[in-house]
């Protein structure tokens, strides 16, 4: 049989494929034509504009980051380097309950949600402002984005000390009506943090409404991931139930060294859950978390090192105890001094971790926090930690298992459309990556550095990273959710 040869905008030559649904890898070329995959198979005789060599390398579909913060980080640093470099194509925002949109200029931001960038352009006061603005701008990723159910208590109440009101209550499911209309694909809250703690769950559903007809997601930083936190997950699970949608549960993980161990409580749990409802988690490889420098809920109990702080920002990358010690007062009183800011927090058993990781439907989410120059390792070093250093080095699970968990689990979770799979007719991200020697290298001394070990990042059929560099392309496009007919 012969036909005559196709050009393909670029071809991958010699790779093994791993396809993101779990299925054992192959050797193919895969060849790509106008953003999309257009083939994958024994292609060596064709020719494209651009050719990779993948001979000994794995070829995947680009990573999905199930949980950022790099909401504005898109438009102000949109080469968005520190989540290419690992390999990730996607990134979902407006994660915690803090999102870019909407705000009004003349609000306080109150911590965490001054944890994302202040705005270049200003801020903006719809969501679809936003949205417009990164199809303007792209970066060189893709975003799906959620409304951050902070940020509407912080735009629309007087107060954040109690409950919402009804007349509050109906200006935020308008806000989250825009939202989805706008693009969003769902909703998120943190109650752990300040300005959501007295948001009940009752007020949660309310504000919520609007997700149930246009089936968005519900995603949360939960009330409480120490003492309390079966409560929490049966919070998360009811608010679900009560709008018909499906949840994810962020970041999880069981804090404070006496709660050490009761992931083999809430993983059981979740999974019985599942059995009634549509329920997603994602977890970062790491025993110390990060978030807004507090000095409540055991917070500062383990080791605490500042990651950044606006009134002392030579403290960035310190050990809090030693800051206290050279001030001459005890932690908690050193911590307030260096608010606002960001820190990073000693506070997880690796038993846990591993557990939680190795879970089935755990997806992989870095929860990376890109500002100031010390952040937490996982912003540049989660997705190449797992492959190397979980999947490979341990084997906590295998490669194909790791994979999935960052490409095709996350986006059937997340309802990315055409996304997460290496599929022929699926938008063309791509990593191209070496399984003998990808490893995370950033590390809390040094957290800003590349992993090792990945030759090639394509993001719609755009070469954006190879030979450890930036080519330059910002290809990102605006994601959608389209919900499966079988949502709950
Ligand atoms: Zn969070
Ligand atoms: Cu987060």
């Amino acid at each position: 049989m012969s036909s005559s040869p196709t050009h393909y905008d670029l071809l991958i030559r010699h790779g093994t494929v791993i396809d993101g649904n779990k299925a054992p890898r192959y050797d193919a070329d895969v060849g790509v034509i106008d953003g999309r995959i257009a083939a994958i198979g024994p292609l060596a005789a064709h020719t494209a504009d651009i050719s990779i060599d993948a001979s000994g390398r794995i070829v995947a579909p680009g990573f999905i980051d199930s949980h950022t913060h790099d909401d504005q980080a898109v438009l102000s640093q949109a080469d968005m380097t520190f989540k290419v470099s690992q390999g990730v194509t996607t990134v979902i925002a407006g994660n915690c309950g803090i999102s870019a949109a909407p705000l009004r200029d003349d609000m306080d931001l109150p911590m965490p949600l001054g944890l994302l960038e202040a705005p270049v352009h200003g801020r903006f006061t719809s969501f679809k402002g936003y949205l417009d603005a990164l199809r303007a701008t792209p970066s060189s990723v893709n975003v799906a984005a959620m409304v951050g159910h902070s940020t509407l208590r912080a735009v629309v109440m007087s107060g954040l000390d109690r409950p919402a009101d009804a007349a509050e209550i109906a200006a935020m499911q308008a806000h989250v009506e825009e939202a989805m209309q706008a693009g969003a694909i769902g909703m998120s809250t943190g109650t752990f943090y300040p300005p959501a703690v007295k948001a009940t769950t009752e007020e949660i559903i309310a504000v919520g409404e609007p997700l149930r007809a246009r089936k968005g997601l519900y995603v949360t930083h939960m009330r409480d991931e120490a003492d309390k936190v079966m409560e929490a997950l049966e919070e998360t699970f009811s608010i679900g139930r009560a709008l018909g949608i499906p949840v994810v549960v962020s970041h999880h993980k069981v804090q404070l060294p006496r709660n050490f161990g009761r992931s083999s409580v809430t993983l059981p749990f979740i999974r019985d859950a599942m059995q009634h409802q549509c329920i997603g988690l994602d977890c970062y490889p790491y025993t110390a978390g990060s978030t807004m420098i507090r000095t409540d809920r055991g917070m500062l109990d383990g080791r605490v090192l500042i990651a950044s702080s606006e009134p002392h920002p030579e403290c960035a990358g310190r050990d809090l105890a030693d800051i206290a010690r050279e001030w001459g007062i005890d932690k908690a009183a050193a911590a307030q001094r260096l608010q606002p800011g960001s820190a990073i927090y000693f506070m997880m058993d690796e038993e846990d971790v591993q557990r939680i990781l190795a879970f089935d439907e755990t997806m992989i989410g870095s929860d990376g926090i890109p500002v100031g120059e010390k952040p937490h390792p996982r912003l540049w070093g989660t997705f190449p930690r797992v492959l190397g250093h979980y999947s490979r080095d341990i084997g906590l699970f295998p490669l194909e298992t790791a994979v999935w968990k960052m490409t095709g689990l996350t986006a059937r979770n997340f309802g990315l459309h055409e996304r997460g799979r290496l599929i022929v007719g699926h938008h063309a991200d791509i990593v191209v990556f070496d399984a003998a020697s990808i490893r995370d290298t950033a590390s809390y001394e040094q957290p800003a550095t590349p992993a090792h070990g990945v030759d090639a990042v394509i993001v719609n059929g755009q070469l954006t990273w190879a030979q450890g560099a930036h080519r330059g392309n910002r290809a990102g496009q605006v994601l959608m959710r389209r919900a499966p007919a079988t949502d709950a």
